[in-house]
């Protein structure tokens, strides 16, 4: 019986669930074990997690996904690391403790703090060294009302007795016993590194009260960081990538132009521009894609949704109008269009491309006639419009001509989701064989890193067209529907007293 390392290891720490999946050397899926995190609101718009508890999960995925998968961890090659962007963690550096619960990225407390940091410039004051707008959504506004806000901290930060960190550097410091890390495309999220240095901004550091003693080292997203010690004892940590990067880098978009779109709580599109920073006039990100050990960085442009999925999960959780996620798609099925109605799911504000944080969520079109059915049909009619705006904002951007628009994430079970994507964008939108693409981009990474997988030419050989959605609707009725959309939205602002 062979004991060579013969598979690699990705574990997923997303915003509801950890999943770590096991693959093999096609890209196949050997295991997968998952388990949830409670979601913690303590006030309106406040979204926080329990960093102990997500680090207890990921200790039992990884464990149970070795044994269905009946391996010993010798057989791993390497691991690697994706996860939920943004979400904002301190922890004491001599107890491992952290010293607040993690602020996750939908959290909306920095409201005011961001517009006093955007001053008289306002919101794109940083934007040229960061890529990013100021918004509640990153996690440098995040760290600065920690820092601000519990008692003695901003001091234990300057005498390096604490330690900042989002999620992969919380895993990575935990599976290593202590080492203090980030890859590129996580650090590309906090608002805190300069874009073309890759490496901590000191203006903005200053600006945002973060010493950087407090910070991670910057490293590449596949890489060789070190070794694991418990539940993974031995074991290669070689990749850390946000989980949307991972997508890109999973669904083998390595060419300038490539473009994906993950459905998850959120829905995030990513254009690689290669080693290009495109600085956008239209509301995107400017964001690190990846990088490998020794390699230039590849940019990518971001459109971020912040409620897609999540509002499957408001109307199973709040509203009770389906007892499942799948549900919402026989729901929908019930009707044969909105009935006029439609949805913004405000819920954390607007982001791109119009980030706006006091935005907050409306239902627009009711009538008597508007049933269940009809309600269902507008959340799924949702994803397909901001996805849209994305996509016009993209086009905007850089000219870009999209052939198809390559989809992932859970959402993508959704047939009926998937048609009103394609009628929305107007483009053929395709669903690869492997969906999990989110941990498969963070074990090619690994893998890459450790030599399981020679090249990126070996990863593109294992992409597999599953099913491809062609456009289906009349173009006035996509115009219409659109300026119906624009209408919603617009009554989405300003939701302040
Ligand atoms: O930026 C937030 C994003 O990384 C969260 O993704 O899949 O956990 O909703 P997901």
């Amino acid at each position: 019986m062979t004991t060579e390392p013969a598979f690699v290891a990705a574990i997923d720490q997303g915003t509801t669930s950890s999943r770590c999946i096991v693959f093999d050397r096609r890209g196949g899926i050997v295991s997968v074990a998952q388990r949830e995190h409670r979601q913690i609101f303590p006030r309106p718009g406040w979204v926080e997690h329990d960093a102990e508890e997500i680090w207890a999960n990921v200790v039992q995925v990884v464990e149970e996904a070795l044994d269905l998968a009946d391996l010993p961890r010798t057989r791993l090659a390497a691991v690697g690391i994706t996860n939920q962007r943004e979400t904002t963690l301190v922890w004491d550096r001599a107890t491992g403790r952290p010293v607040h619960n993690a602020i996750t990225w939908q959290d909306t407390r920095t409201d005011e703090l961001v517009r006093e940091l955007g001053g008289a410039v306002g919101q794109d004051r940083f934007r040229e060294r960061c890529g990013l707008p100021l918004a509640t959504y990153f996690s440098g506004p995040k760290l600065r009302w920690l820092l601000r806000t519990v008692p003695g901290l901003a001091e234990r930060a300057d005498r390096g007795e604490v330690l900042f960190g989002t999620m992969d550097s919380w895993l990575i410091w935990k599976l290593t016993g202590g080492l203090h890390i980030t890859d590129v495309t996580n650090a590309s999220r906090t608002m805190l590194m300069n874009l073309a240095t890759l490496d901590w901004d000191d203006a903005i550091l200053a600006e945002f009260g973060v010493p950087r003693a407090a910070l991670p080292e910057i490293r590449p997203s596949s890489a060789v960081y070190g070794t694991a010690t418990g539940v993974l004892d031995g074991v290669p940590v070689a990749a850390a990538l946000g989980d949307q990067h991972a997508a890109l880098f999973g669904q083998t978009a390595f060419s300038p132009g490539d473009i994906k779109s993950t459905y998850g709580t959120g829905s995030f599109l990513l254009l690689n521009t290669g080693e290009s920073i495109v600085q956008s006039g239209h509301g995107l990100l400017t964001t690190v894609g990846y990088q490998i050990a020794g390699q230039r960085a590849v940019y990518a442009l971001e459109g971020s949704i912040a409620v897609t999925g999540s509002l499957v999960q408001w109307f199973r959780d709040k509203l009770g109008l389906i007892n499942s996620a799948a549900e919402i798609e026989t729901l929908a099925r019930t009707v044969a269009d909105n009935g006029g109605c439609y949805i913004v799911p405000a819920f954390s504000g607007l982001f791109a491309p119009y980030w706006r944080s006091e935005a907050r969520g409306v239902i627009t079109g009711l009538t008597g006639y508007v049933d269940k059915g009809h309600l269902a049909r507008a959340a799924l009619e949702a994803t397909a419009w901001q996805t849209r705006e994305v996509m016009d904002a993209m086009r905007a951007d850089t000219a870009l001509d999209v052939g198809a628009l390559r989809v992932d994430g859970g959402m993508t079970a959704n047939n009926l989701l998937m048609q009103l994507l394609a009628d929305t964008l107007d483009v053929p939108v395709t669903r690869p064989t492997v969906a999990e693409t989110t941990c498969l981009g963070a074990a090619y990474a690994a893998g890459l890193a450790v030599g399981y997988w020679p090249d990126l030419d070996a990863l593109r050989a294992n992409w597999h067209k599953a099913a491809e959605w062609a456009p289906a609707i009349d173009p006035a009725t996509r115009a219409r529907g659109h300026r119906k959309w624009r209408k919603a939205v617009e009554r989405s602002f300003d939701w302040t007293d």
